[in-house]
């Protein structure tokens, strides 16, 4: 069914999916890796009147243009600085990005950063790939263009979700297990490519000087507690949420525990 909240806009050379619904103070949801939008579904539809969602596909996903080659984390931030603009986006935002939507906030904070008067991390990482992991993203990159997404989820889902929602919650991982399959193999492998080369933003965090909530599932073992607790430690004010029970898909394996964190703290920052 299609969804007359989202739309379609044209530029930084690329054609981009963005829902856009509400009226009020904007708030960015911006996707973890390989998936799209519809990843926030739960968030979008519990936000509070007096706000205005906006969550785009990134470049290489969902409905988005696909661009060939190394797509980085600048060039992600920079199209959703574009995107603000067409859509007339003239309020600072609450930027609320998820693993690779994490990785893109700090270009975002560091080129943009005005546009952001708060910042939403779930489950990301401010360190860069050790070389190791950037050589597992490069195999994975050869087998996604010889054999397909399939291999993506394969490799995926048991990381993105907690063993216990793996189980528990059929419908949500099959949905996320659709989105991947349906992800265009260029656009994954330069994505890849992009994640890789991303510069380690950990020294710049303690100059973030926006209120910033970091959130995390208790099983996350892609974005471990730990590692989000050091990153809610290194930036001044932050406040810190765990959300018990559940792994890297925090928002979809427990939507309702994650907006009542997301929703006092748009409450203290609106
Ligand atoms: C994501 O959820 O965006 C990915 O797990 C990020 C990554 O592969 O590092």
């Amino acid at each position: 069914m299609t969804d007359t909240n989202v739309r379609t806009v044209s530029v930084a050379g690329n054609r981009f999916a963005v829902y856009d619904r509400g009226q009020g103070k904007p708030i960015l949801f911006v996707h973890g890796f390989p998936l799209d939008h519809r990843m926030w579904i739960a968030q979008l539809a519990a936000l509070p009147p007096g706000w205005r969602a906006i969550a785009p596909d990134l470049r290489g996903f969902g409905a988005s243009g696909v661009t060939s080659g190394t797509v980085s984390m600048r060039q992600m931030a920079d199209d959703l600085a574009a995107l603000l603009d067409a859509l007339g986006v003239d309020q600072p935002i609450v930027y609320c990005g998820l693993s690779m939507g994490g990785y893109v906030a700090w270009p975002f904070w560091k080129q943009h950063g005005r546009r952001a008067r708060a910042l939403v991390l779930c489950d990301t990482r401010a360190a860069a790939d050790s070389p190791e992991a950037a050589q597992g993203r490069k195999k994975m990159s050869e087998h996604v263009l010889r054999a397909g997404t399939s291999i993506v989820a394969d490799a995926m889902l048991p990381k993105l979700f907690a063993p216990a929602s793996l189980e528990r919650l059929p419908e949500p991982v099959e949905r996320i297990r659709e989105t991947i399959l349906a992800t265009d193999p260029q656009g994954i492998v330069a994505a890849l490519a992009g994640m890789a080369a991303r510069p380690d933003f950990t020294g710049e965090l303690p100059n973030i000087r926006v209120p910033t909530l970091v959130v995390v599932g208790e099983h996350d073992s892609i974005s471990t507690v730990d590692e989000m607790r050091t990153i809610a430690h290194a930036i001044p004010g932050a406040q810190l949420e765990i959300i018990p029970e559940v792994g890297h898909m925090a928002p979809v394996e427990s939507p309702t525990a994650f907006n009542a964190v997301l929703v006092r703290f748009l409450e203290r920052v609106g």
